[in-house]
């Protein structure tokens, strides 16, 4: 264990040394997704993540250091233009970040994403019922894939929202090229989605609600606008092991470069659309990690009476409920891993008398 904490330290003040260099900008690209992919967190089930951590770090930061070693021979240093991220609003992070990324996505990466989403359902007999014949809306839509599957699971109408209205455009413009009926989707905050109370019988939140200020508000909002029996689906990430110290480490020491240069720097690389959208979330967005009690905490001070926790396999890098129970080490990895839950809204005080 301390090994592996020395050796994340020292891998964090490389990283952050070497990324003022255009040239090693390209290289450490290289060498996080290096370290992401090699960690094998993901498909090593059984075997201390400590030691494979600190194999993988050891690797990388000595690759690292090898990169200034080369750029002095050659002179090649440069400034990379640093971004400042200390006290900047959050939100105008993730508004440049996620502007710049959903809408990248053609067709293709699309109906793949959404293949995930309905196996997920599937697997855990939610496709049939869930969105059949509801209004639902969905809560930071990104490319609305979340909404596009609801509509082909036979909802009668689909709001998606978004702040970001790049985001909104591209997947509107779907909309109108599939002509897909029954959805829609606009510019709104999570916060004040400017829906009237009690008008949809199911929200969903995917991944939204771990990078937002104020969640809490998120949460009352969801519970503002849903009829009383209303199921929210909802990611989020719960506070975890390795992985999330792996991501704090990396986000604090490469978040200072310039969004849209990494994003180039991926799609030279020749990263699928879909790897590019995660690999730049999890270099730049801002993850809340709070423990899963606080979580349901917020859940029931919104409002929501019963927490349903999905249970089955969703996809095989889900860090979800099956491999607390299939891998010994996944309190170490994953903490508590991601939450995937169904909340269902209690009737209010008033109408219970
Ligand atoms: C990780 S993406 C998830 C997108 C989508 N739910 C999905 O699963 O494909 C997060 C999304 O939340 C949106 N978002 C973040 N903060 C928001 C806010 N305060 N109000 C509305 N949307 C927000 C971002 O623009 C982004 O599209």
């Amino acid at each position: 264990m301390p090994e592996y904490y020395d050796k994340l330290k020292e891998f964090g003040s490389v990283l952050k040394s070497e990324c003022r260099s255009v040239w090693a900008e390209e290289c450490l690209m290289i060498a996080i997704c290096g370290v992401y992919a090699d960690f094998e967190i993901y498909k090593v089930q059984n075997a201390d993540p400590h030691i494979l951590c600190t194999k993988s770090l050891v690797f990388w930061t000595e690759y690292l250091k090898r990169v200034r070693d080369v750029e002095q021979y050659y002179g090649l240093k440069k400034d990379a233009g640093a971004v400042d991220r200390d006290g900047v609003d959050i939100e105008k992070v993730h508004l440049e970040l996620y502007g710049e990324v959903w809408p990248i996505f053609g067709k293709e990466t699309l109906e793949g994403i959404k293949a995930i989403i309905h196996k997920r359902l599937k697997n855990n007999n939610l496709s049939h019922e869930l969105f059949k014949d509801k209004d639902v809306i969905d809560f930071g839509c990104g490319g609305g894939r979340f909404s596009f599957v609801a509509n082909e699971l036979g909802a009668k109408k689909v709001l998606g929202i978004d702040f970001n209205e790049k985001n909104v455009d591209s997947a509107n413009k779907w909309v109108k090229e599939d002509g897909l009926s029954g959805i829609s989707f606009r510019v709104g905050t999570v916060y004040d989605c400017g829906e009237p109370d009690e008008s949809y019988d199911v929200a969903i939140s995917n991944g939204v609600f771990h990078i937002i200020k104020d969640p809490q508000a998120a949460y009352n909002e969801c519970v503002r606008v849903l009829k009383d029996g209303g199921r929210l689906f909802l990611y989020v990430e719960a506070r975890g092991g390795i992985i999330n110290e792996l991501q704090s480490t990396i986000v604090e020491n490469i978040g200072h470069l310039p969004q849209r240069r990494a994003l180039e720097i991926l799609k030279l690389l020749g990263f699928t659309d879909n790897s590019i959208i995660n690999l730049t979330d999890f270099f730049f967005a801002f993850y809340e990690y709070v423990s899963a009690e606080e979580i349901y905490n917020r859940l029931k001070r919104a409002g929501f009476a019963h927490i349903e926790e999905l249970k089955a396999k969703g996809m095989d890098y889900d860090h979800g409920y099956y491999q607390r129970k299939n891998d010994s080490y996944s309190e170490h990895k994953y903490g508590e891993g991601q939450l995937r839950l169904v909340v269902t809204k209690g009737m209010s005080k008033e109408k219970r008398t």
